[in-house]
């Protein structure tokens, strides 16, 4: 089962259809500061990174879009990536269209996609990783379950050349409570 539901969210894999509000999404400063993707000058690009983001078929990752339940818009991005079903783990990433913030859509995404890792998956762990000065994401984190583990040392390096960050690591076991 591909399409999660959640309180607010459908959570389903990407489509072409989805291109507009990926290219919205891809330029976001937030998000190229943050969480940056591949570079998408246009439409044509995005048109691509959706379909490629709904080829699961290499089994390193499993990304999703969100969509209000009510209006269809779109209104995030998530993906499960470097997965290992040797060793049962994955990371985990996310964006939310900038329209969408503030109202739980990232929790929601998160919540949603590491209980699919855990129940369809087998997945043991999800490890969770973001700048310590990415406040927002930190918040996102601890709201799904992704209690702070410790801090990487200059794991991040920041878009443009400007510097290194700090990391903070966070993670989910299959017992951990979530949302
Ligand atoms: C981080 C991001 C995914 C959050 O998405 P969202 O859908 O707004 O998240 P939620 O609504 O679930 O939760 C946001 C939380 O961050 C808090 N927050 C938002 N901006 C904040 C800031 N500048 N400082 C501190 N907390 C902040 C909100 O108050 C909320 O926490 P609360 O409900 O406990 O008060 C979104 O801002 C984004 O896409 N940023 C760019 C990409 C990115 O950073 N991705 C994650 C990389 S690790």
């Amino acid at each position: 089962m591909e399409r999660l539901e959640t309180t607010d969210l459908v959570i389903r894999p990407p489509a072409v259809e989805d291109a507009p509000a990926a290219f919205e999404l891809l330029n976001d400063p937030d998000v190229m500061r943050w969480n940056p993707g591949r570079d998408c000058p246009d439409l044509l690009t995005a048109e691509a990174f959706c379909r490629e983001s709904a080829d699961w078929s290499d089994g390193t990752h499993a990304t999703w879009h969100a969509v209000d339940r009510e209006t269809s818009l779109m209104v995030g991005n998530v993906s499960l990536f470097a997965i290992d079903l040797d060793d049962a783990v994955a990371k985990i990433g996310y964006r939310t269209m900038p329209a969408a913030r503030g109202r739980g859509v990232a929790r929601q995404m998160v919540d949603a996609v590491t209980g699919w890792a855990f129940e369809r998956r087998g997945l043991m762990r999800v490890q969770l990783e973001h700048s310590v000065r990415n406040l927002a994401s930190c918040r996102v984190a601890e709201a799904a379950g992704f209690g702070y583990e410790g801090t990487a040392r200059s794991a991040y390096a920041v878009p443009g050349g400007t510097g290194r960050d700090d990391c903070h690591i966070h993670g989910r076991l299959p017992g951990d409570p979530g949302l």
